[in-house]
């Protein structure tokens, strides 16, 4: 048992392994508040309540000052507390306020389901479940917030589910999943930063006075910000010290913010970005936020860093290749670009599996009219001049070579030069009237709508089930503007995003339960959707589409913060690097490659003798090696933090 109720002090307290968090219910009314988080307390029984509790008489007389003050379990707009609230609603009266008090909590084994969303699991025996029900009387809203305890790890997972039980809709404009309110100033905020090609940088700076946060509200989880964020005693390091590590199982907008109040104590808050988000919650409906996964370190980053690496490949990656050696790739992209055919990828394909190489796999061009990045996204049949017979006689070659195909997907984008825009216009994301907003020359197609997703989902896996396909790229290649969707009405128009993000994972989920067999692969321009929520579907994720060796470094280690390395695509690329310019010797490349499930994404056919002749070495070493690297407990040697070297990215 790892979770306890208190009846005479009307507390909770969640033991994880090293790990305990407690709340407590204040007087009669209810109100929850954060009472500890940190180190495991040493007898079960024993109570750490907040204090100095206000009496009740003083919290009638100074409720608004007291609301400011107290470390709140789930905080709320507009009564008092004026530190950033998880929650806010506009009612129909125009108000803002609400209140969430407790009504009552059940403690089960395991762990639920989210409807619809990616989220951690476990088994019975693996952790225990506390949901306490809290309620604004007034507004009708009731508010359930969940709580796993995974009992081998310091792990507690949270999320909120909203329920409208009240006879008037209430708009939603705030729901975050977690809050944590630290009884002191001295914690240091570390994030993941970057950009196209320089993904994941690690920045540590301290908490100040005033708010800091990370966020994206491009649509995706982004690669400016990863959805991550850990707050670090000022003395804790690598090894050392407490560390409290905040990840969001999620694809879309996020912040993740750190709050130094005027009275010395940090508020931290992760969930769905408040930027264009609303909800619009109708009587009898329910809105459920996302998970946010909670780990504590008492041993410094890397203790924190080995939790999560744990627990994302024990608890949220899914499949036939979870724990499986992922087959050695080629990918043409960084050989061809969109400059192939049949035979061109089946020579490819010969001297690959000459050299060992297991898996090829065709990348973006081989559809519709898209023979360059201006034209045919949307158009999911096989392009005859591309290959012709279609998809089968390049797979059946393929696989006569005793290799497994691949193919490249971007399901969620349309070019306006498609047959799927020229048919349905409506099905792009976009605002009548205003100029449409063009990246890469490609609109996002609205997945908000389930006949979109059916009509994508419809032409893709018909071209997935012609032909022995093992493998699946899916890409994501621009941010989410001009937020209009033809289907949702004024009023809900602010709820395009989130149900976006649901059409995506509702896609994702039909691809991978239709075909159990293929592994499949997120990629977003490189790393702008490495996150824990696309992991769910997806063992693997491109990481950058900067393939410089020693680029790599930087960002696969900064990656490595948070995923485990058996997410970490990594391919060994032509030299002078296509990104960088760099010339790396080859043995160096695949060195760097190794560090995650490895390939090669070059044009095999123009190596030369000496380099030819180190692959079937490399993919020996990869067989031998990649256990312990996808296995093994993660130790930094380096400092994570420490400043460019005047490498690439
Ligand atoms: C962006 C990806 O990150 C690349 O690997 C490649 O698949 C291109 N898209 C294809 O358009």
């Amino acid at each position: 048992m790892s979770i306890f109720f208190n009846e005479e002090t009307r507390s909770f307290r969640l033991d994880a392994k090293d790990t305990t968090y407690m709340i407590q219910i204040l007087g009669q009314e209810g109100i929850l508040l954060h009472a500890y988080w940190g180190k495991r307390l040493p007898d079960p029984a024993a109570l750490y309540p907040v204090g100095p509790y206000p009496a009740p008489e003083n919290l009638e007389r100074e409720r608004v000052t007291i609301m400011d003050i107290m470390p709140q379990e789930y905080p709320t707009e507009d009564i008092g507390d004026f530190r950033e609230s998880a929650f806010s609603v506009l009612t129909e009266g125009g108000h803002e306020a609400a209140a969430l008090v407790y009504r009552s909590h059940t403690i089960t084994k395991g762990k639920p389901r989210l409807a619809g969303l990616p989220a951690t699991f476990g088994s019975d025996d693996d952790c225990e479940t506390l949901e306490i029900l809290t309620e604004d009387p007034l507004l009708g809203i009731c508010a359930k917030l969940r709580y796993t305890v995974f009992e081998d790890l310091d792990v507690i997972t949270r999320s909120v589910e909203f329920s409208n039980e009240g006879t008037s809709p209430v708009r939603l404009t705030r729901a975050l999943s977690a809050c944590v309110d630290f009884d002191r100033d001295d914690l240091d905020m570390v994030t993941l930063y970057g950009g196209w090609a320089r993904e994941n940088n690690a920045q540590r700076v301290p908490v100040h006075h005033g708010k800091q946060s990370v966020e994206s509200a491009r649509g995706e989880s982004s690669n400016a910000y990863n959805p991550f964020m850990a707050l670090m005693a000022r003395d804790a390091s690598e090894d050392h010290g407490t560390v409290y590590g905040f990840s969001f199982v999620y694809s879309g907008n996020f912040t993740a913010s750190a709050q130094l109040d005027q009275y010395g104590h940090i508020r931290a808050l992760m969930g769905i970005s408040p930027q264009h988000f609303g909800w619009k919650l109708e009587p009898g409906a329910s809105f459920q936020a996302p998970e946010v996964v909670l780990v504590h370190s008492d041993a410094g980053l890397g203790k924190m860093t080995r939790t999560f690496h744990d627990l994302y490949r024990n608890h949220l990656i899914r499949g036939k290749y979870a724990h499986a050696l992922r087959p050695v790739l080629i990918n043409n992209w960084e050989a061809t670009y969109f400059d192939f055919n049949t035979d061109k990828l089946l020579e490819i394909a010969r001297l690959a599996a000459d050299q060992g190489i297991e898996l090829f796999v065709m990348d973006d061009g081989w559809f519709g009219a898209r023979r360059s990045d201006n034209a045919g996204l949307g158009d999911w049949y096989v392009c005859e001049d591309v290959l012709p017979g279609g998809l089968k006689p390049l797979v059946d070659g393929i696989n006569k070579l005793g290799m497994k195909f691949g193919i490249w997907i971007e399901p969620e984008m349309v070019n306006e030069d498609s047959d799927l825009f020229r048919a349905h216009p409506d099905y792009a994301i976009q605002i009548p009237d205003r100029r449409r907003g063009l990246k890469r020359n490609q609109l996002v197609l609205d997945f908000s709508r389930k006949e979109v997703v059916d009509y994508v989902y419809g032409m893709i896996s018909k071209v997935l089930a012609s032909a022995n396909v093992e493998y699946v790229k899916w890409d994501m290649n621009r941010t989410l503007t001009n937020l209009g969707s033809f289907a949702l009405p004024a009023d809900q128009q602010q709820e395009l995003e989130h149900r976006y993000m649901l059409g995506v994972y509702d896609m994702q989920d039909r691809l991978t339960t239709d075909f159990p067999n293929i592994l499949l692969e997120n990629c977003s321009s490189g790393g702008a959707r490495f996150d824990p929520g696309m992991l769910y579907y997806s063992p693997q994720i491109w990481t950058s589409d900067n393939t410089d060796a020693i680029a790599r470094l930087k960002i696969q280690a900064g990656t490595a913060l948070a995923y485990p390395l058996s997410a970490i695509d990594a391919n060994v690329s032509i030299v002078p690097n296509h990104q960088t310019g760099r010339v790396t010797p080859f043995a160096t490349r695949g060195h760097v490659a190794m560090c995650g499930t490895f390939g090669y994404q070059l044009d095999i056919t123009k190596l030369s003798e000496e380099e030819l002749a180190m692959i079937p070495q490399q993919v020996e070493d990869y067989h031998k090696y990649n256990p312990l690297v996808t296995t093994g407990d993660y130790y930094r040697l380096h400092d994570i933090f420490a400043r460019d070297t005047g490498t690439a990215g």
